[in-house]
């Protein structure tokens, strides 16, 4: 029987518990799923950001800290930036990547931020929002601790329209993606949840609407491998 995400706090208890107990070889498997592409997809979306030294960023959902990391090479020794996620196995799988950085890790909810309105120049997220109960809930956060002007960029896994490329992808995602994490994890139901939660997850132009329909402005994307992969860009009105 196909996966079956859990809903409501189930989801939040189940997408906690369960990052955790795979943080240590995250970044691996990351890399193999993505032949080392979600490295390059990171640099863009941060490169997108157009941060300047002395720039406040938060990175939401941050996991073990790949795009924090980049975040703080953006905003040089002067600037500031924040990692934030629930699941303390990412978090401590982060720390522990550079125990001296300058960079600040954060447990919290990403639908209930512990951050000061208006505070930040940008907001970055990567594969993270298809993991919130309630989307709406993440988006208005994020538009909260922006500063007037500030950006928010996102990186997820997009909609493939393109007739037969659509199938490999979903053969990819739903039948080898799995396969790879239970090499590293033999037994763990985390790696039907991948590509099960993605189904639920709004396509390019319907997250672009939800965007401007929760207050963004100047909304756009851009689609990598086909719309397997695309980030978006959003901004706080002025
Ligand atoms: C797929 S990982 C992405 C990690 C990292 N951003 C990356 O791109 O490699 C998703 C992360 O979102 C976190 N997450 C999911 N729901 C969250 C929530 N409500 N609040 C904070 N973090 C959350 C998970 O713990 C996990 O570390």
């Amino acid at each position: 029987m196909a996966f079956q995400v859990p809903k409501g706090e189930e989801k939040y208890d189940y997408v906690q518990s369960k990052f955790s107990e795979i943080a240590q070889k995250y970044d691996l498997f990351n890399d193999l799923i993505t032949q080392g592409f979600h490295r390059y997809w990171k640099n863009q979306l941060v490169g997108a950001a157009g941060l300047q030294a002395g720039d406040q960023a938060l990175d939401i959902c941050c996991g073990t800290g790949d795009i924090t990391e980049r975040l703080e090479k953006a905003v040089g020794p002067s600037g500031r930036v924040w990692g934030l996620d629930f699941s303390i196995g990412m978090l401590q799988a982060g720390r522990s990547r550079d125990p001296l950085s300058n960079r600040r890790f954060v447990q919290g909810d990403a639908m209930n931020l512990p951050i000061r309105t208006g505070s930040m120049d940008a907001v970055t997220v990567g594969f993270g929002l298809r993991n919130l109960v309630r989307l709406e809930d993440g988006l208005d956060e994020v538009l909260r601790v922006l500063k007037p002007g500030g950006r928010f960029m996102c990186l997820d896994m997009g909609k493939v329209t393109l007739p037969i490329a659509k199938d490999i992808f979903r053969l990819y995602f739903f039948h080898v993606v799995p396969k790879v994490g239970r090499l590293l994890y033999p037994g763990q139901d985390m790696f039907d949840y991948f590509p099960a939660s993605s189904l639920e997850y709004p396509a390019q132009e319907k997250l672009s609407g939800l965007l401007k329909d929760r207050g963004f402005t100047n909304v756009s994307f851009t689609n990598y491998h086909l719309g397997s992969t695309v980030i978006h860009k959003a901004y706080k009105p002025a």
